[in-house]
């Protein structure tokens, strides 16, 4: 791994800008071009900087090649501003190296569907019920899996993200087509996560040329969407199956009952009303609930390294899995993953 970091901001983000470009002119740039092994880049920049939209233009393309980042943490900078700008501290980025070391080739035979971001259910051609989902944790969990080898589908509905680099990608609109993306690929998965915001309610009726405005009011019918998750769940078999629940109030009872109710290995629970940990934002506070009862809380994470958090908890219970006698169809797996 080629960890690229320097806690002067100004270079950092010229540093970062040259890398997406593809300019070597200079001894790291020419290196990052040359390598062949992973590229993290651990940058620290005052926080309008790092926000700013030519920085996370370039940190989006990067990602889109592979690139992992190190995200910045919160605290007071050296100018005296406040934000996501200090560079992370030194036990996170072994950890993460480390991690990225290990993981290449984890999850190499194995088939992970996912699904992401909101569904959009019409109204008329121009209108339509959705919701705030902006696809980013989906798209990191199906990163995260391609990055540990997996071959990965992800069913998409609309967000304005780039699938991730070597991850297969299907864009749908209606949680219906979406449905139906879903059972074309289950059979083939070894393990799926449901990250989608699926909308639970569409128009009964939907207009087939714009409804014109009109002063009187307008009552719309809404009937319930299939439960996606729900559906496939049930015919999980060898499957490791995965949710998420975006709660507000009870978020770890409510997801519990999610768990069951749904049959899952897994869910991913998140309270989104705490600040930083809901829809559109890049971190998440996740807690994870087992079907044997286990509670694990993460901390406050970027969403990148949240979902590297559930794939090392979908590994273990693969490995869980494989370990059990009477489980079929395992034999396909690598070796890595036959005994636990
Ligand atoms: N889900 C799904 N299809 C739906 C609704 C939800 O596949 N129509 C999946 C989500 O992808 C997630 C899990 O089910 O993995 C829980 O979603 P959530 O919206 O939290 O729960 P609901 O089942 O919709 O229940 P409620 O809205 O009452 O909380």
């Amino acid at each position: 791994a080629c960890l690229v970091g320097s806690e002067m901001c100004i270079r950092d983000r010229h540093t970062i800008a040259r890398l997406a470009l593809g300019l070597a002119d200079d001894m790291l740039t020419t290196l990052a071009l040359a390598t062949r092994a992973p590229i993290l880049v651990a940058p620290a920049m005052n926080p309008a900087m790092w926000t700013h939209p030519a920085t996370q233009a370039h940190v989006q393309m990067l990602q889109a090649r592979g690139v992992e980042f190190i995200d910045p943490t919160y605290g007071v900078m050296a100018c005296g501003d406040e934000g996501w700008g200090k560079i992370a501290d030194t036990p996170t980025m072994i950890e993460v190296v480390e991690r990225r070391l290990k993981r290449t080739q984890e999850l190499a035979g194995i088939h992970v569907l996912v699904t992401a971001g909101p569904t959009y259910e019409p109204i008329d051609p121009v209108r339509f019920i959705g919701n705030r989902s902006s696809g980013k944790m989906g798209y990191a969990v199906a990163q995260a899996a391609a990055e540990r080898g997996a071959e990965v589908t992800l069913i998409s509905g609309p967000t304005a993200l780039d699938p991730p680099a070597g991850v297969k990608c299907i864009r749908v609109q209606t949680a219906e087509q979406m449905l139906q993306a879903v059972q074309e690929h289950f059979e083939a998965c070894d393990v799926f996560i449901s990250v989608a915001a699926v909308a639970d309610y569409r128009p009964e009726r939907v207009y087939p040329l714009k409804r014109k405005r009109s002063q009187r009011a307008w009552t719309l019918r809404l009937v319930p969407n299939p439960d996606i998750l729900g559906t496939v769940a049930p015919r999980k078999g060898h499957r490791l199956v995965v949710g998420f629940a975006a709660e507000t109030g009870k978020a770890i009872e409510y997801a519990r009952e999610k768990l069951q109710r749904k049959g899952l290995d897994l869910i991913a629970v998140n309270d989104v009303l705490e600040p930083q940990s809901g829809f559109e934002v890049d971190t998440t506070r996740l807690t994870l609930l087992y079907a044997d009862g286990r509670v694990e809380p993460l901390p406050l994470l970027p969403k990148r390294i949240a979902a590297h958090r559930l794939m090392d908890a979908v590994v273990e219970r693969l490995h869980i899995l494989a370990g059990k006698s009477g489980v079929p169809d395992r034999s396909h797996l690598p070796d890595s993953l036959k005994s636990p």
